[in-house]
């Protein structure tokens, strides 16, 4: 398959809703990470994300809309789900709610479980992609599964060039990490740290429940091995060992990357994957990562870097 690379222009973005409206895949960045995106209604569209992706198992995806009123359409949002998205979109937050009957989205979009992952993002690149296309637009992250997630329209080149239709370059993504998932499909529950720090959704919400941690995979991207880069990675180093690349953060010595320099844990954030991607390009035996601190976005971070070291 021959992929497009689109920029940014009104041109552009034209060219990419008209990729989505005739069944293509397309990919385009949000302040999260770039999303792989497909008419959420089309079956066949939204079947091709998981072979481009090679999806283990159609794991439900997150649908992207303009604002709240739309994404009434395809969800049924109870007092929580509501009083969350008022506060927080657009933004790095994702909402599951029932889904709502004759929603018209796609069987596969939900995979048959009853409720739908709704999100408004931010960037005003992806809200001018929504209202062109003028659709509900399925995106997972726009790589291949259980790789690092993609940060830079480059990054989206060396996983999926030749598997998708088009990709807009917009530029590296401000948040870095992927969405917060929240599940309000009863007492509102953490299915997914993420983007938008978890002390935000308590200061909004009487109570919020953390997920299940033996019982069944509430968000599948919650796969223990995940966003993997090709060497083993060691957790909390607190020094390089003979053959490691090592990725610090803050001001500790000897690291040959930092997330932040300065201990900044959005800065960290926001590198994190595309120093991941730079980290697994240094072909190292091991990535060995400095301790990242569990409190605001650290929490996520620390999730991401886990599954990043957890056994394959
Ligand atoms: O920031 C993000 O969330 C990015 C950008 C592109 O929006 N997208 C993203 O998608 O991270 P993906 O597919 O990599 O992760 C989506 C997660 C998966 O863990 C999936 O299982 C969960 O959302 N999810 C989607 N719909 C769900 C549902 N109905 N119930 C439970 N989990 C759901
Ligand atoms: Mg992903």
């Amino acid at each position: 398959m021959q992929t497009v690379l689109i920029p940014s222009s009104q041109d552009g973005i034209t060219q990419a809703a008209n990729i989505l409206a005739e069944g293509g895949l397309c990919a385009f960045p949000t302040e999260t990470v770039y999303g792989l995106g497909a008419d959420a209604r089309n079956d066949s569209a939204v079947a091709n994300i998981f072979a481009a992706k090679g999806r283990p198992q159609f794991n439900p995806l997150i649908v992207h809309v303009a604002s709240l009123e739309h994404a009434e359409k395809y969800g049924e949002f109870d007092t929580n789900a509501r009083a969350l998205a008022q506060a927080f979109w657009p933004g790095p937050l994702t909402i599951v709610v029932p889904l709502r009957a004759n929603s018209g989205l796609s069987d596969l979009v939900t995979a048959g479980l009853g409720s739908v992952g709704l999100r408004v993002p931010a960037t005003p690149l992806a809200q001018n992609l929504l209202h062109q296309f003028d659709g509900p637009i399925a995106a997972p992250s726009a790589n291949p599964s259980g790789k690092i997630s993609p940060t830079t329209a480059d990054h989206v080149v060396d996983g999926l060039w030749g598997k998708i239709d088009g990709i807009v370059n917009g530029g590296p993504c401000d948040v870095g990490l992927e969405s917060t998932i929240v599940g309000c499909t009863a007492a509102p529950t953490l299915l997914r740290a993420g983007g938008l720090p978890t002390e935000a959704l308590e200061a909004c919400l009487s109570q919020l429940l953390a997920a299940p941690i033996n019982g069944e995979i509430t968000a599948p991207g919650q796969l223990l091995s995940h966003y993997a880069p090709n060497a083993p990675v060691r957790l909390n180093a607190t020094a390089k060992r003979e053959g490691e690349v090592f990725i610090g953060f803050g001001a500790i010595e000897g690291a040959d990357l930092n997330l932040s320099p300065s201990g900044d844990l959005h800065e960290a954030a926001t590198n994190l994957f595309r120093i991941l991607h730079e980290a697994n390009a240094m072909n190292a035996d091991t990535i060995c990562v400095a301790p990242i601190p569990e409190i605001g976005l650290g929490v996520a971070i620390n999730d991401r870097l886990r599954r990043a070291a957890a056994p394959r």
